[in-house]
């Protein structure tokens, strides 16, 4: 069987006026005006318990959106019994009708849920219109339909060769258990990712969000149910992280993890699995995309206007959360200047606020706990007098979690917040004399134990060349005369290695050929 080709989801604009704008402001108006409950998938079983959490947007804190319920251990081990239930007539069933399913669901998000999506994700991840758009529209129905793609190339691959008077074939087996998915809040697109990319290839899931993603992922269940996939395939959990750890790790068929998050969570979660490897049918596969200390360098020979949108929209979309963000950036003195003004002139004109108010550009930041780290390293800057605050600083919690776009410009480039990942919209800058080009890379490379995203902007050949050798192991994704975000499925193939992840590449070959254990047979004739 041939699957149809992808092509990348064309992004909706939104436009004052638009249908699509009045669409999605509907669905906002919707969500904004219930309080659903919102169940753990399990089974055929939508599971309701007695103790709940609360769902808020992170802009408008007080507002009630929604009541989960939260599971314990026993919810944990359900959904591993309902998996592994689930798992023979899953794995038997021929590809392309488990292909169907996902391409079905790429459809219903391209079409009628597309902004009962959105609007879960900009207001329970406070995403503007654009942002829930990228993420939970193009970049999810991009990662299902070209990983049908890829998992059709692997179902076909040529045999190995066989000489005459024997057949040798190899069989792409899915895991020998279940695989666990643990998702991060920042993306739609990777809550539906994560678990769907493991199943594509004939595993059972077990899935966690963060539950400030809760809202979204009741819908994406939502979709994905009504595209076909059978029950107890994937089973949604909103249980302690800790302790559903507790449960899966210690499993004889805990098969893999396929996790993005921070970096101390993952290695905690590694040396958890390597502790427990003797109770394992099988070595688990380990999948995870962590954090970043993403990086742009402008060259002396930059163009200016090039650069302050690339600083100012990879340091600033999405309150500078996404995993990819810009956060530390090295500017040439001879190009500063006039970069500076730019930033000062088009950070002043960025409106701060809720989601519902699609003139706000920025919006709030996920939870109080971030707020609060955010506002101690301004804090920390405001009290440096080597450290010079050039936009923002301020911050507001009153209402939602509000940080203002804030720029530090440090003369140490080991000053902390060069060094840290902050994950907000706090971005700091160190500016180099052009003859210290070759320090700075140095520097880039060795003052973080990151490697996700990087840029140079440069007009000059040789800097470029220079910056892309010198750089090769600080970022999997690297970025020449861009912004350091935004990678698109099928075009950038996306992940870090050093801190930042096992670099199995969300959205490839790469990253479904984790999901399968390979059997080759010999026949002879
Ligand atoms: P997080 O690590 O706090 O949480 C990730 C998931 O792990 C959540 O579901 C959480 O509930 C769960 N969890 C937390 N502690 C746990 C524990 N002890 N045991 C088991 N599970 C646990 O991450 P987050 O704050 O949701 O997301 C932000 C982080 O994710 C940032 O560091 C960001 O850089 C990273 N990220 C990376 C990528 C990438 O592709 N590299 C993409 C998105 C986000
Ligand atoms: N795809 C997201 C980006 O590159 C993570 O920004």
């Amino acid at each position: 069987f041939n699957v149809p080709a992808p092509v990348n989801e064309p992004i909706l604009g939104y436009a004052p006026g638009s249908k699509e704008r009045e669409l999605l402001k509907a669905a906002l108006a919707d969500a904004r005006s219930k309080q659903i409950e919102i169940p753990m998938y399990i089974g055929v079983e939508e599971v309701h318990t007695e103790v709940k959490g609360k769902v808020t947007p992170p802009h408008d804190h007080q507002h009630v959106l929604g009541k989960y319920s939260i599971g314990n251990k026993n919810h944990v081990k359900q959904a591993i019994d309902a998996a592994l239930a689930a798992k023979a007539d899953w794995e038997n069933l021929a590809w392309e009708h488990r292909a169907a399913i996902f391409l079905k669901a790429a459809d219903l998000i391209a079409g009628p849920y597309r902004y009962k999506l959105n609007a879960a994700t900009m207001l329970g991840q406070s995403k503007n219109a654009y942002q829930a758009e990228i993420d939970s529209a193009c970049e999810l129905i991009d990662f299902l339909r070209f990983n049908v793609s890829y998992m059709a190339e692997i179902y076909k691959q040529q045999p190995p060769v066989s000489p005459k008077g024997s057949w040798n074939r190899v069989e792409q087996r899915p895991l020998e258990g279940f695989v666990f998915a643990l998702t991060p809040f920042n993306f739609t697109a990777i809550a539906g990712n994560l678990p769907t990319s493991a199943a594509m290839m004939g595993n059972v899931v077990v899935w966690k969000p963060a539950d400030t993603q809760i809202f979204a992922a009741n819908v994406l269940m939502q979709i994905f149910r009504e595209a076909g996939l059978p029950d107890g395939v994937i089973n949604l959990v909103y249980v302690d992280g800790p302790e559903a750890g507790e449960v899966i790790f210690s499993h004889p068929d805990f098969a893999g993890i396929h996790f993005t998050g921070s970096t101390a969570v993952f290695q905690n979660i590694w040396k958890t699995i390597g502790n427990n490897i003797h109770k394992f049918k099988t070595y688990p596969r380990i999948v995870g995309e962590t954090g970043g200390k993403d990086f742009i360098l402008v060259h002396g020979s930059a163009e200016p206007e090039i650069s302050s949108t690339a600083i100012i929209r990879g340091a600033f979309e999405y309150q500078g959360q996404k995993c990819s963000a810009a956060s530390r950036v090295y500017v040439s003195k001879t190009v500063w200047p006039e970069i500076k003004d730019l930033m000062i002139r088009d950070l002043a004109t960025f409106k701060m606020g809720g989601t519902e108010d699609f003139s706000n550009f920025i919006n709030a930041v996920i939870d109080e706990k971030s707020f609060n780290k955010l506002a101690k390293y301004i804090d920390e800057a405001k009290q440096d007098k080597s450290v010079e605050i050039i936009a923002g600083g301020n911050y507001d919690k009153s209402k939602g979690y509000f940080i203002e776009p804030t720029v530090l410009v440090v003369k140490d480039p080991k000053y902390t917040t060069m060094c840290e990942e902050l994950f907000g919209p706090v971005l700091t800058i160190y500016v180099y004399e052009d003859k210290d080009f070759d320090k700075v890379l140095d520097i880039i490379d060795t003052t973080s134990i990151y490697a996700l995203t990087g840029a140079v902007i440069a007009q000059d050949r040789y800097a470029i060349e220079k910056a892309t050798q010198r750089l090769r192991n600080a970022a999997g994704n690297f970025y020449i005369n861009d912004k350091c975000t935004g990678a698109v499925v099928g075009q950038q193939p996306f992940g870090g290695a050093r801190g930042s992840g096992t670099n199995d590449k969300a959205g490839s070959m790469i990253n479904l050929l984790r999901w399968v254990s390979p059997r080759t047979i010999k026949e002879t004739f």
